[in-house]
């Protein structure tokens, strides 16, 4: 080939000279960008770094180091777990591939774990490639594992699988054994799970916070022989053979939601099976239980075949799973818990029978399954965001499951019972400095565990009655079905809530601001009455039981004054808007309707507050007691006494009024009246008064026509508040040491010792109470024994009520250490004992010494976490009204300062009995001269 070699030459250095230029620009450029990158990177770095040192919680930042919170930007997407119980040795393996969702550049993955031993963890990358791990920290003081990875770790998909062993033996909670004594083949063992609220990290590696959900695919091992089956949330999907003894089962993937739902069971268990329509779609919901109580569970399956058709239908939004399963365990530390699609009840709070079981029995199956079942809206489909806002959870089901009751025993007055079983003993709570508000800032698992009481289930609930209606019944369900429909699967605070209902009732009322003042601060106003003609001025303070107590109006932005909807009632009707009382407004005026003799505020106690009037309006308004509703009686029965405890009002108003009772039948006033009149009794007793018996001569007067009325033979026809009726008359005639009342109980239990002749279900706790007071020591120990003997939960616990009673110390004492043996008394049955048994004024001292000296035991078995061994405290010492005692409780608490999750319970405890030793210096003699001219009217 020829060719001009100069030419292409000249040409070739362009090129090269081009090429070279170009190619020192793109370096240039590489160069530039390497150093943009990397300063890009670095500043990225630091911000992450520096939002590692400070974990954000609740909005405020946390010092370095602390790891109560985990960090959002780890999101768990799948939890795919293996879970193989050995249910003989208590032990159990099980595996986690946790998918998650890095969102932003992390050195680090934390999660939670808690008392499990961790043997490998292997950290892979969206593609399955091998992710390199630095090294696995366990810090047991916050409850996690944070594994340090060996580079930074870009946001993206990632796979987390752990190893893991755990114990299921000894404990209440978590992944944890449970055990029954089946007639046919002896001691039976059972796996069973509760996780809320931070239990799930007990039983595997997983990142336990609500808003953090995931779907779960579970594989669970089971016995391949003795009827055993596996239950998760989920149907089974597929079962296979795992080695000669067991069976791995699978079940279908769930819908995302939070650790704290969901749950395993293997047990040998049977089941009672029906369908309820879920708009349109039948399915299956089956009531489990141990073999022997399988002919309990029908009652259960016809609720809450009733009760789910019925929030089908209210919230208008289909119940979300394939299956319902609701499942009777023998050692369950709740009343019941909500796992989704697989619920699980004490006994006590699933089985039913009417020839064992009383007419509160049937009532509590109801309620329990109703509140639970609830929770499938409330708190599994939105799930309050943090802990913080738990009310959301269980302030709803704590409402709801009154609606859910009523549709389904429409005969019950759930409407009223309300008052009595919700909201009265939450406002003496609510009436202490030791109170808190609704919405409350948790973080430890302490905190979180304290704040599941009555604060959170009745005053939210309360709150959320007065605010259905204020807003309209129909208002409240549209506002509650957009809530739901918008956090569907996710999480909600506080504010999403009012938002829904504000929108739909418009400007007319500020909903936020009403409900607000009365979530975000503590306690409740009483409002106070006077008149001048017509016109009825209201003013408002905050309602304390101690007149004399001190607080700062700065802790709250509303400065302890509330926006209250004021609702009345006359001779001519309930008004029919309420009235707002706005925290800012000094006072308000309403006008008597014309030709109105009588009015009274707040109907039916639907609002959260307390009314005080002039002298002249009580007698007006108690005059006219018998034209009152059932819920206005029942109001008044237990607000006179209180606003008379508080100083405001003369002891002689209540105690008139509860006169009235001699004419009265209804359940719900009787209740209310019942109460107030036994703690008067009481405190009458704990202060040694002179006229204790005197007034116990009242109590008998008072009582008679009822208990003549209901007596101890049922009648065929009586109804379910009927019956409720005869159990609170019965118990206050006992009570008050009435003698015929006694020679019943005894001679019931004589008979039912010799030859365990037919008691009824209701009547059956006055024969053990009252038949054994003065029982021997043979015949003591031979109710022991049948206590032992006795398989069904409800019994064992009215018999236990029996021991509890006695007179005689030495037994008490001996039934102090027998209850130490859990072979004897389930661990779920501990505090029931130690709480009767000191309800009993022999018990009182006894029960105090022993909780005192055996405190550390106590400590060590239950954990200081334990809501019970918190709450037991205000319990056992709600009779003390002396300085000694006081002094005794004091120096109690000094020498244990750690008090777990019942701090709040002490403090409470504490203003207690100091309000005990204020009452008997204050009223005592009051009440005295009271009773000296009225024991006989
Ligand atoms: N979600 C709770 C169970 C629970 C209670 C978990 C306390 C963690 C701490 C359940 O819905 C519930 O509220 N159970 C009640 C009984 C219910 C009928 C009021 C309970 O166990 O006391
Ligand atoms: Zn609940």
């Amino acid at each position: 080939m020829c060719y001009d070699k100069k030419k292409p030459r000249k040409t070739n250095k362009t090129v090269v000279c081009l090429i070279t230029f170009s190619v020192f620009l793109l370096i240039i450029c590489a160069c530039l960008l390497s150093v943009l990158v990397f300063v890009g990177k670095y500043i990225l770095y630091n911000a992450c770094d520096n939002y590692k040192k400070s974990f954000v919680v609740n909005r405020q930042v946390l010092p370095q180091k602390t790891y109560w919170r985990l960090p959002n930007d780890t999101e768990p997407v799948l939890y795919d777990i293996n879970l193989l119980p050995n249910l003989f040795s208590g032990l159990y393996k099980g595996s986690v591939n946790i998918t998650v969702n890095v969102n932003s550049y992390r050195s680090d993955i934390v999660l939670h774990s808690d008392g499990l031993v961790i043997s490998d963890v292997v950290l892979y990358t969206g593609d399955l490639k091998n992710f390199p791990i630095l090294n696995i920290k366990e810090k047991s003081e916050f409850q996690v594992i944070v594994i340090t990875t060996k580079r930074k770790i870009l946001p993206g998909l990632y796979y987390i699988f752990v190893k893991f062993e755990g114990r299921l033996f000894g404990k209440f909670k978590g992944f944890y054994r449970s055990h029954y004594k089946s007639s046919i083949n002896g001691d039976r063992q059972i796996a069973t799970s509760k996780f809320e609220p931070t239990y799930a990290r007990q039983a595997f590696p997983c990142f336990d916070e609500p808003n953090l959900k995931a779907k779960y695919k579970v594989h669970l091992l089971k016995p391949k022989n003795n009827s055993y089956i596996a239950l998760s949330n989920y149907p089974v999907a597929s079962t296979e053979d795992y080695d000669e003894e067991h069976e791995l089962v699978t079940f279908d993937e769930t819908v995302s939601m939070s650790t704290y739902l969901s749950c395993f069971i293997v047990s040998d268990f049977d089941h009672t099976k029906t369908t309820f329509d879920n708009n349109g779609t039948m399915i299956p919901l089956k009531v489990y239980a141990s073999p022997d109580n399988l002919y309990k569970t029908t009652y259960a399956a016809e609720i809450g075949k009733k009760v789910i058709e019925h929030y089908v239908n209210y919230f208008d939004i289909p119940y979300p799973l394939p299956k319902l399963d609701l499942v009777a365990i023998p050692d369950f530390v709740s009343g019941a818990m909500e796992h989704w699609g697989l619920v699980t009840f004490r006994e006590t709070a699933l089985l039913y029978t009417n020839t064992t079981h009383s007419t509160a029995n049937k009532q509590r199956v109801a309620t329990v399954i109703a509140h639970e079942l609830a929770h499938s809206w409330f708190g599994n489909l939105v799930t309050m965001n943090w802990w913080n806002d738990l009310w959301l959870n269980e302030g709803f089901a704590s409402y709801i499951e009154y609606k859910g009751a009523l549709a389904a025993e429409p005969t019950w007055g759930m409407m009223e019972q309300f008052i009595i079983s919700e909201m009265h003993s939450v406002l003496s709570l609510d009436a202490t400095l030791s109170s808190h508000p609704i919405v409350q800032t948790v973080l430890t698992p302490d905190q979180i565990t304290a704040i599941f009481d009555s604060i959170s289930y009745n005053k939210g609930a309360s709150i959320l009655r007065m605010l259905e209606a204020t807003v309209g019944e129909k208002i409240f369900q549209r506002g509650v079905k957009n809530y739901l429909n918008r956090h569907a699967y996710g999480n909600a605070v506080t504010k999403d809530l009012i938002e829904e209902l504000q929108i739909l009732y418009g400007n007319k009322l500020d909903v936020a601001e009403m409900l607000e003042t009365f979530t975000v601060q503590m306690g409740y106003p009483i409002l106070n009455v006077t008149v001048s003609g017509d016109i009825y001025t209201l003013t408002q303070k905050r309602f304390l039981i101690d007149p004399n107590a001190t607080y700062n109006l700065n802790e709250t932005k509303y400065r302890y004054k509330w926006s209250v909807p004021v609702t009345y009632v006359t001779d001519m009707g309930k008004s029919t808007e309420p009235i707002l009382f706005k925290y800012n407004d000094d006072y308000i005026t309403i006008k008597k309707p014309t030709g109105a003799t009588w009015i009274k505020f707040n109907y039916d106690q639907i609002g959260y507050y307390r009314v005080n009037y002039p002298l002249s309006e009580w007698d007006n308004i108690i005059k006219n007691y018998d034209s009152l509703s059932k819920g206005d009686k029942t109001h008044l029965l237990e607000e006179t006494f209180k606003i008379a405890e508080a100083g405001l009002l003369s002891y002689k108003v209540p105690l008139e009024l509860s006169k009235k009772l001699k004419n009265e039948r209804d359940y719900t006033p009787w209740s209310a009246g019942s109460n107030n009149l036994l703690s008067i009794l009481n405190r009458l007793g704990s202060t040694k008064s002179e006229q204790e018996s005197s007034f116990k001569d009242y109590l008998i007067n008072i009582v008679t026509p009822a208990y003549k009325e209901f007596t101890w033979t049922e009648n065929e026809n009586d109804s379910h508040l009927n019956k409720l009726t005869r159990t609170v008359v019965i118990s206050l005639a006992c009570k008050a040491g009435y003698k015929d009342c006694l020679e019943q109980a005894e001679k019931k239990f004589d008979t039912w010792m010799k030859d365990r002749q037919f008691i009824s279900p209701d009547l059956k706790s006055f024969v053990y109470i009252y038949g054994s007071t003065k029982a021997s020591v043979e015949t003591w120990n031979a109710l022991l024994q049948i206590y032992q003997d006795e398989n069904d939960a409800s019994e064992k616990l009215k018999i236990m009520a029996g021991l509890c009673n006695v007179e005689n110390v030495d037994l008490l004492k001996k039934l102090l250490e027998v209850t130490k043996n859990e072979s004897i008394v389930r661990s779920q049955d501990y505090f029931d004992v130690l709480q009767t048994m000191s309800s009993n004024p022999i018990g009182t001292d006894l029960v105090w010494d022993f909780v005192r000296s055996n405190w550390q035991y106590l400590a060590d078995r239950f954990t200081l976490n334990n809501r019970y061994l918190g709450s037991m405290i205000p319990t056992i010492t709600s009779s003390f009204s002396t300085e000694e005692k006081l002094k005794e409780m004091e120096e109690f608490f000094e020498k244990y300062p750690n008090a777990g999750a019942g701090e709040a319970n002490r403090k409470t405890a504490l203003e207690n009995v100091k309000n005990n030793i204020r009452w008997a210096a204050n009223y005592k003699e009051i009440i005295e001269d009271w009773i000296i001219n009225n024991k006989t009217i």
